[in-house]
């Protein structure tokens, strides 16, 4: 066998390795569903996933996580994780919704993107402006500084549709009134999610997954994570840091971000070779959430490299009394 050959087997089994480690943290979020706990969920999340990581084969440092070393115990940016192997960066959300899972909503996920060393972004913890959509449509179809207006327009010449028969996807919030009501006015239809724009910018890249476009502002960690994902399943995306005061700017220029107004393309956010995986913690639009099944329990996870750009769903029924816990 080539050593090329070599190397693609151990990405192979690399990614499906990662599927292990957001079933983990899916399984233990679980426990939490509807408790009214975030920080606990999250918690739980977080430290399963850590252990996880203990057993794939990598030299992992994580670039997107909990935050810095002294307000996160665990998965904190720089923390090595992996029982060794190749040097790759990490991005993690090990509970992406956690506000949902405490109150048993819908679209909960837990979430590992894996790339070389230097190829995420190094986003700080600020909002980005976020707009997306699929595979298949002309090069620079999406535009943040175009209005929302002109960009239902060009995706719906696009795609051969009236702008009527648009889906745009966001977050329900406040501070999206405004684009909210110029959506509606154009004529497009708005799926408004109460978290998780992660999930949210992937649903506009598969096919079935029901979104045309994804627009508005969330976490910069998220939009890396969702550009990991959109590398795989093909798509555009761009997005762009928010600072709302010079501080902010300051604490990213430390993170090696020159020019806090630049336009981040896809491969910006994630380039090189990106794996990304995801498992439902509770039921959304992309994954169906954990269920209990006798002495056990069933995960739907997504797994997919942007090398091969291979999607796959993975259910994995876990026996509990196997491993002596219970869910
Ligand atoms: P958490 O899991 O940290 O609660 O994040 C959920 C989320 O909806 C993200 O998907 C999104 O990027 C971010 O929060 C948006 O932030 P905000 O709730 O402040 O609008």
């Amino acid at each position: 066998m080539t050593e090329r050959r070599l190397e693609d087997v151990s990405d192979r089994n690399l990614a499906l390795e990662l599927v292990r480690v957001t079933e983990a943290a899916a399984i233990a979020a679980s426990r939490w569903i509807g408790r009214g706990q975030k920080n606990e969920a999250d918690g739980a999340a977080v430290e399963a996933m850590r252990k996880a990581f203990d057993t794939v084969a990598i030299d992992g440092t994580v670039v997107i996580g909990e935050g810095e070393m002294d307000e996160a115990p665990m998965l904190y940016i720089g923390e090595k994780v992996g029982c060794g192997g190749p040097a790759m960066d990490i991005a993690v959300d090990p509970l992406e919704g956690t506000t949902i899972t405490a109150k048993g909503g819908p679209n909960a996920i837990t979430t590992v993107a894996l790339a070389e060393h230097g190829n995420f972004l190094n986003a700080p913890d600020v909002y980005m402006e976020k707009i997306a959509v699929g595979p298949g449509l002309p090069e620079g179809v999406i535009s943040l500084d175009a209005p929302v207006k002109e960009n239902l327009k060009n995706l719906a010449r696009a795609k051969g549709i009236e702008i009527s028969e648009l889906m745009v996807c966001m977050l329900d919030r406040d501070r999206h009134q405004e684009s909210i009501a110029k959506i509606r006015e154009a004529g497009a239809r708005i799926l408004l999610l109460g978290d998780g724009d992660v999930a949210g910018v992937i649903a506009a890249s598969l096919p079935g997954g029901g979104v045309d476009m994804y627009l508005g502002s969330g976490g910069a960690p998220e939009g890396v994570l969702a550009a990991a994902a959109l590398r795989c399943t093909g798509g555009q995306m761009l997005g762009r840091l928010m600072f709302e005061d010079e501080a902010q700017i300051e604490r990213a220029r430390g993170m090696g971000i020159t020019d806090p107004s630049r336009i981040y393309t896809l491969t910006e956010m994630a380039k090189g070779d990106v794996m990304f995986a995801a498992s439902g913690v509770t039921t959304g639009a992309m994954l169906n959430g954990v269920k209990r099944v006798g002495h056990g329990a069933v995960t739907h996870s997504i797994v997919m490299r942007s090398k091969s750009g291979t999607v796959r769903y993975v259910e994995g029924h876990h026996n509990f009394a196997k491993k002596g816990f219970s869910l």
